[in-house]
């Protein structure tokens, strides 16, 4: 069966609404900051896609970008105003980054409540320490569409393919506080499909189409497809869909899966950010 995260995020989305009536009828709105460095094609479609559902929402959103060879210093004043800045709740750096910038430098800069990407060593600290706040968007969204579908993670094995800090760590986490057995397997992995087919929960982001195919997962597995890929023109993912979609219990499209979810995170943690700023 599929698993659509294009309805699941409209579903989520449309709550949020509802959020952001009750901060405006305090005087909030809840204000999202993008920072954008560089020409990077797939980086100003994701960007595009964030402004664009955020004024959907009433939200406050703004783009700066950077040209490619800026300097790490200007970026990290501009995050510095904008942590003192009472309009903005939530701050993101656009990932990748030009080589010459020191990504963590950069990240750790952001002020741990207005860190709504969840990539800050406080954010992930947190996590570790089964304290989920602000949460990276795209490993909240595959739990999220998940819990949807009322699919339970304690005892099961959760296969993850990618070990970045904007997927594989923090999800292996997620996965960890709800008591799930959890394997990481990344480039240098030997015999991946010696991990992949113990599967009973497969994540895959990697930016590889194609790179599972039918024989390297479990019949009845539930399939999580985070890669985006264009091949000939056209958005696919990592996994061999056409050829697996029958084996999987559940599985993503792409688009219209894992992508939409992350949109719709970024934006609830937004909203959060947004809501603790009352309680203070
Ligand atoms: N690049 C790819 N995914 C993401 C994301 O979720 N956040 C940011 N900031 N950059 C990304």
């Amino acid at each position: 069966m599929l698993l659509n995260g294009l309805k699941e995020s409209k579903k989520i989305l449309g709550k949020l609404k509802k959020r952001i009536k009750l901060l405006k009828r305090k005087k909030i709105i809840p204000g999202l900051a993008i920072i954008l460095v560089g020409k990077n094609e797939a980086s100003k479609i994701y960007v595009s896609k964030k402004l664009k559902e955020a004024k959907a929402l009433s939200m406050n959103a703004w783009l700066f970008s950077f040209p490619e060879k800026v300097r790490e210093k200007k970026i990290i004043k501009l995050i510095k105003k904008l942590n003192e800045d009472k309009k903005v709740h939530g701050i993101i750096v656009q990932l990748p980054l030009p080589s010459h910038l020191n990504k963590l430098r950069i990240l750790n800069s952001i002020k741990p409540e207005k860190d709504v990407d969840g990539f800050t060593f406080s954010s992930l600290g947190k996590l570790m320490q089964e304290k989920e706040e602000l949460v990276a968007a795209t490993p909240k969204g595959c739990i999220k569409l998940l819990e949807a579908k009322k699919v339970k993670f304690q005892g099961k094995h959760a296969v993850i393919v990618g070990h970045s800090i904007i997927v594989g760590k923090p999800l292996a986490m997620l996965l960890l506080n709800r008591n799930a057995t959890v394997t990481v397997c990344h480039k240098f992995t030997k015999n991946l499909s010696n991990f992949t087919r113990k599967a009973d929960l497969l994540f895959v982001a990697v930016g590889k189409p194609k790179l599972i195919k039918a024989s390297m997962v479990k019949k009845n597995a539930i399939i999580i497809d985070i890669g985006i890929n264009k091949v000939k023109g056209k958005i696919c993912g990592d996994i061999d869909f056409e050829k697996i979609k029958n084996k999987a219990k559940l599985i993503t499209p792409v688009p219209g899966g894992i992508g939409p979810m992350t949109v719709a995170m970024l934006l609830e943690n937004t909203v959060i950010a947004a809501e603790k700023t009352i309680k203070k």
